[in-house]
């Protein structure tokens, strides 16, 4: 007996990553002859997902959202931090246990006639994973697959087809068939939509939030599309250079960004000038190289508020009074004095 309480199933967060950390070694430019550096592709994410619920990804190309994704799935191994999923440490990659845990979290691309082969037929492509674990009778992977095809949205008739036979939105059906035939609790989705066209993407939107109340999938979303996260997510991470800058409510960041670099990826999405609220904030100059991360807040070099504060000090990610979490010295009101504009 131990005096420790029991945390109900139902209350323990599906997926939690504290201190989440890789870093690449890396050469810098110069190629093979190029000094060796430090890539900290990812440093410090921390996050909780629960059963049913959806946790946006955005940022930058380059900031860490796959990687982040990869870490999650225990298919690259962390150099520092946690991943607890189902209350369980995630096992080393290649092991046993690691497979037996990789069939309850599933990954869906972006490409999907990249994940599926073109030689065989769908139907069979969406068995596999029952052959490959050995689950249930042979005979019974048919009528499962098709019940799969189903819930999908694809009838028996898709079976027997081959990916090229299939438009872009179907085969991305049949990836997520794939995906939900080993009954997953967790579905990692990167970019899941943007190969679509426009006219399927919603479709296919609609799909996964009928999927999830269905099968009660927590999302893992990364995505470009601030549109379509605050539709879909129960709550979004804005990620730069490795690090989460912003993290809550859709509605709350999407709508009144606190941290400058949300800001500006938030007057990126094209909207009507009259429905603007704020002025257009370009942001200066590209996402910094990762492996020269500027020092104090990465942000600094691109951040039109930042003080001499942010240049030496990392700020923490913290609570703001409405509840959500910024990283920020300006928006928690504690970044001193602006320089003065240099004339
Ligand atoms: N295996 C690797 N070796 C060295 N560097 C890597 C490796 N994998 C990723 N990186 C670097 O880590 C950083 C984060 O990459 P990641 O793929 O996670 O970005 P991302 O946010 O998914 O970008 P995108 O939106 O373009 O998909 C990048 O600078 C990338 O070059
Ligand atoms: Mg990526």
């Amino acid at each position: 007996m131990t005096d420790t309480p029991i945390v109900p199933p139902a209350d323990r967060p599906l997926l939690q990553v504290r201190d989440l950390a890789r870093a690449f070694h890396v050469r810098r430019a110069g190629g093979f002859f190029g000094r060796p550096a430090t890539l900290h592709a990812v440093d410090g994410v921390s996050f909780d997902l629960r059963r049913g619920r959806t946790l946006g990804i955005v940022g930058e190309s380059g900031c860490g959202k796959t990687t982040t994704a990869r870490l999650v799935l225990g298919v690259l191994t962390p150099t520092g931090g946690r991943v607890e999923f189902e209350g369980e440490a995630v096992p080393a990659p290649g092991t046993a246990a690691w497979r037996a845990l990789r069939r309850r979290m599933q990954m869906v691309y972006q490409d999907p006639l990249g994940a599926l082969d073109r030689r065989i037929p769908v139907g069979q492509q969406v068995m596999e994973p029952l052959a490959i674990h050995g689950i249930g009778a042979r005979a019974e992977w048919r009528s499962r697959a098709l019940e799969l095809l189903d819930a999908v949205g694809l009838g028996a008739t898709f079976f027997a087809r081959y990916p090229h036979e299939l438009s872009g939105g179907q085969r991305q059906r049949i990836v997520l068939a794939r995906a939900l035939i080993l009954e997953p609790s967790l579905l990692v989705c990167d970019e899941p939509i943007s190969a679509l066209d426009v006219s399927i993407q919603a479709q296919v939107i609609n799909l996964l939030l009928d999927l999830q109340a269905r099968f009660d999938l927590g999302f893992l979303f990364i995505s470009h599309d601030l549109k379509v996260v605050r539709q879909i997510c129960h709550e979004v991470a804005v990620m730069y250079l490795g690090r989460i800058v912003e993290q809550g409510d859709p509605d709350q960041l999407l709508v009144e960004p606190a941290h400058p670099y949300t800001q500006a990826l938030v007057s990126a999405i094209p909207i009507a000038a009259a429905a603007r609220r704020r002025p257009r904030l370009i942001l200066k100059g590209d996402p910094p190289n990762p492996v020269d991360r500027p020092a104090g807040c990465s942000f600094h070099p691109r951040c039109p508020a930042a003080t001499a504060r942010c240049l030496v000090d990392i700020p923490a990610l913290k609570p703001l009074p409405d509840g959500r979490l910024v990283a920020c010295h300006v928006a928690h009101g504690e970044a001193g004095a602006r320089p003065r504009a240099a004339a």
